[in-house]
């Protein structure tokens, strides 16, 4: 079954419990923290997953764009992720790995991203220690950008070479969302056309079925 997941980036940080009501329809939120260095943009962090654990029950799914994230990925478990997803661009191999097993270790779900330019095979020593894949389908920083049609082969190579759900994120509307399911992916990240959107759960179930 698709999956959606709003990512709050687009939501009004003055009224965020409301916001995150106003999606009770999607199965996980998205959450983009954001360091000004791994990325141009800084979010949010720590403090506000623990705050939004407590209005929702809907899965926490972290999208981390930071720099050496094994230094802080227990601590996203601890406020209360559900499944944390790290950079494979964010530091060597072997941090990545140590990263996604201390998520395993703390219980929850380990995801992985590739930026638009890193290649579908450079996933590969890292499948063993990974529960989703995340697909950038914008450059990662800033929400509200036009999808890129050319990861959608990409999106193809990946389900070749693993059967771990793919999640895409950036630019998702009803017609990329619906490329991006016919190309293999199974969790939809949703921002701007969601929180934009006049009846917001209506658009989630619309996004779910495209
Ligand atoms: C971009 C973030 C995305 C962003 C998506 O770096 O990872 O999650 O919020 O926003 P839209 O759906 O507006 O492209
Ligand atoms: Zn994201």
């Amino acid at each position: 079954m698709i999956k959606i997941a709003p990512s709050i980036l687009s939501a009004d940080f003055s009224r965020l419990g409301e916001d995150i009501e106003s999606v009770s329809a999607a199965e996980f939120i998205h959450i983009d923290v954001m360091d000004g260095c791994f990325v141009p943009n800084i979010s949010i962090g720590i403090p506000v997953v623990k705050s939004i654990r407590k209005v929702t029950a809907q899965i926490f799914d972290v999208h981390l764009m930071i720099v050496e994230p094994q230094k802080y990925v227990k601590q996203f478990c601890m406020a209360g992720a559900d499944i944390v997803t790290v950079h494979i661009e964010a530091s060597s191999e072997e941090s990545i790995i140590s990263a996604l097993k201390i998520i395993r270790e703390c219980g929850k779900k380990a995801g992985l991203s590739v930026k638009p330019g890193t290649p579908a095979k450079d996933l590969i020593p890292f499948l063993d220690y990974v529960d989703m894949i995340l697909v950038m389908t914008v450059e990662p920083g800033f929400g509200g950008q036009k999808f890129m049609a050319d990861m959608l082969p990409k999106i193809r190579e990946i389900k070749q070479l693993t059967s771990k759900p793919i999640e895409v994120d950036g630019g998702v509307d009803f017609e990329t969302g619906k490329l991006c399911i016919e190309a293999g992916a199974e969790i939809l990240v949703a921002g701007s056309f969601v929180f934009k959107s006049e009846n917001r759960n209506e658009t989630i179930n619309k996004l779910r079925c495209v």
